[in-house]
């Protein structure tokens, strides 16, 4: 560190404590991973970064920045030619390395390792036309000291922008960015398990409700995968998507309400059940009112006004357009959707490319015309969640 200027070093150390104070607040895995690259990149003056997670004896590749790709093809581009891959945790490849023995790997040039029992992989090089040249290999370590992933650091930058070689003083500001990064990500985990326990309870909960008026509790499942591919696909924020996949099961929570004989009858309703059967939507709404949190939110909105259409004709609001919820908009194509490819008590289950061809035509009277029009641009997914959660017969 003897060249190492003192007025660099302290600005270095500041912006750790600043990106460390901001990793710990950032609870979504997606954006925790870009800020860790990012901040990696940013910290150490590097060309590119990668970062992989630990799944059991393997780490999976799960994000990567490249500035001169990036600044060659086009951010977008580049991120498109991105493939996931995994690693065995060995000491064959560096990154296996890394993790295999929780320490740290500082090459100078990746095309000359010698005398090692990993090697450099230069199949990304020869595609993207990229020289990988120094590298510097970190492993994430949490508290209990358990190696929770791998961050590497590509093509050390000078203050001039030349190639350059990682120092002692890259590899400990690298650790302790790290182990900053081991932290914040056990913790997005840990919230992420807590999320999918608590979807598994609203799903069994919905199922059980379900199980009064429809012999499997698929449905729900299957409108809630419908909705958050759709909401994907519309250009939704991943906070969003995952928000209405765990609220969506709850959109007929308030089926609770209507009695059995006008939920299970076999035929056409009377006016006076139909008005009854509508009611399920603001008990839904009063179910479900005054939560605290964006999930429970987003149910009682959707749960509220999954019936309303676009055209007007809806219930129970008769709201129109855009002043229909967005989640209650997408709630109403996948419910549709679902309703009509599966078998009913009133009706037996259309074929997929006849349902579509119904979500298409509704397009504009019934839904939201450009949701319709993405909706059935993903086609092929959607069928792929029929086709896993199909009904038994
Ligand atoms: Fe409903
Ligand atoms: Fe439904």
């Amino acid at each position: 560190m003897k060249k190492k200027g003192g007025i660099k070093a302290r600005n270095d150390v500041s912006e750790l404590i600043q990106v460390m104070a901001s990793l710990t607040s950032e609870h979504n895995l997606e954006r925790l991973l870009k800020l860790i690259v990012q901040s990696a990149l940013d910290i150490t003056h590097s060309d590119a970064a990668s970062l992989y997670l630990r799944e059991k004896d393997q780490l999976r590749f799960v994000i990567t920045s490249n500035k001169t790709l990036e600044r060659r093809m086009g951010k977008k581009v580049f991120e498109s030619t991105i493939k996931a891959f995994t690693v065995a945790i060995s000491k064959k490849s560096i990154s296996g390395f890394a993790a295999y023995t929780g320490k740290i790997v500082n090459i100078k040039d990746v095309y000359k390792i010698e005398g090692k029992p990993y090697s450099f992989n230069k199949t990304f090089d020869e595609i993207n036309k990229y020289r990988s040249k120094s590298m510097l290999t970190v492993p994430l370590i949490n508290r209990e000291g358990g190696v929770v992933g791998v961050l590497q650091l590509i093509n050390k930058l000078s203050n001039k922008n030349k190639l350059s070689t990682y120092k002692k003083y890259d590899e400990e500001i690298t650790i302790s960015l790290g182990a900053q990064a081991a932290v914040a990500l056990e913790n997005v985990q840990l919230q992420d398990d807590l999320l999918k326990a608590h979807y598994d309870s609203i799903m069994r909960l919905s199922a059980a409700n379900e199980f009064r008026d429809n012999e499997t509790g698929f449905h729900v499942q299957r409108v809630s995968f419908y909705c958050e591919l759709l909401a994907r696909a519309y250009g939704l924020e991943e906070e969003y998507v995952k928000n209405i996949k765990y609220a969506s099961p709850l959109h007929d929570v308030g089926k609770i309400g209507i009695p059995d004989n006008i939920l299970k009858k076999p035929g056409r309703l009377t006016e006076e059940e139909y008005e009854i059967m509508k009611q399920h939507t603001l008990i839904g709404g009063k179910i479900l009112v005054n939560a605290d949190n964006d999930i429970m939110r987003l149910a009682q909105e959707l749960a509220v006004s999954h019936h309303e259409k676009w055209d007007g004709s809806g219930y129970p609001h008769t709201l129109k357009g855009e002043n229909i919820p967005l989640s209650g908009r997408i709630t109403a194509i996948a419910d549709v959707f679902d309703a009509l490819s599966n078998k009913r008590v009133y009706k037996p289950a259309f074929p997929l490319d006849k349902t579509f061809g119904i979500i298409e035509e509704q397009a504009g009277i019934h839904f939201d015309p450009q949701l319709a029009k993405v909706f059935i641009s993903i086609k092929d997914q959607v069928a792929d969640v029929f086709e896993r959660l199909k009904d038994e017969d």
